[in-house]
């Protein structure tokens, strides 16, 4: 499974990259509200300039016509800057006019089965379910991931699954035992998957000991 970083902030990236685990970084425009830049295209560039990979970057419009307007727009950017539309009718055929152009997509605000399954036909590159906020709302979101995967398996639909709205480490657990290719995720719980309290306890041990053993020999 690919590991996507779920954010806009610009040193959170340049950190999660030095890890060398990071493959690309998806955004959103509350992601985007939240550091305080007025210039959205300008801060896309820096990302995707920064991201060897795919970077996600989503329309404001919700007509098919404004947002395959600001989908060219971004999708002048870059190469690997991919249009994120949300997962309406107007979404679709934005999707449909973009995969002709051959512009990737990756259709969000997936909650359902047959979302997904429409969003892969109209070409979408990626589809991005959203397991917290399912859960959110007392239904299983990692199931719907799996169904997901697999039905896309069965008809070998080309369209990537991005396990999002991810909230804690055993959603990534989980997001990769359901097969998903990728899962988004944010820069707090990347960090939390680092750590585990048995290696810290292990590391100081080694050194106690290095220092002991030393201590002994001097
Ligand atoms: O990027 C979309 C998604 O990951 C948002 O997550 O936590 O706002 O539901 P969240």
């Amino acid at each position: 499974m690919q590991i996507f970083l779920d954010t806009a902030n610009v040193d959170e990236i340049r950190e999660s990259l030095e890890l060398g685990i990071v493959s690309g970084v998806t955004t959103n425009p509350s992601l985007v509200a939240k550091e305080n830049n007025n210039d959205f295209f300008s801060l896309v560039k820096t990302i995707s300039e920064l991201v060897p990979g795919p970077v996600s970057a989503e329309v404001i419009a919700i007509d098919a016509v404004g947002m395959i307007a600001e989908a060219e727009k971004l999708a002048d950017i870059s190469e690997n800057v991919v249009i994120k539309i949300p997962m309406t009718a107007e979404g679709l055929k934005a999707v449909r006019v973009l995969s002709l152009q051959g512009i990737n997509t990756n259709v969000t605000l997936v909650f359902s089965l047959n979302q997904a399954i429409l969003a892969a036909r109209a070409g979408a590159t990626y589809v991005s379910p959203f397991i917290g906020r399912l859960d959110d709302v007392g239904y299983d979101g990692m199931s719907l991931v799996k169904d997901i995967v697999s039905v896309f398996k069965t008809y070998e639909l080309k369209t990537q699954v991005i396990a999002a709205s991810v909230r804690h480490p055993m959603h990534v657990i989980n997001a990769a035992k359901a097969g998903s290719h990728i899962a988004t995720i944010p820069y707090k719980i990347l960090m939390q998957m680092i750590e585990h309290p048995i290696t810290t306890i292990g590391i100081d041990k080694f050194l106690a000991d290095w220092e002991k053993a030393k201590a002994t020999k001097e």
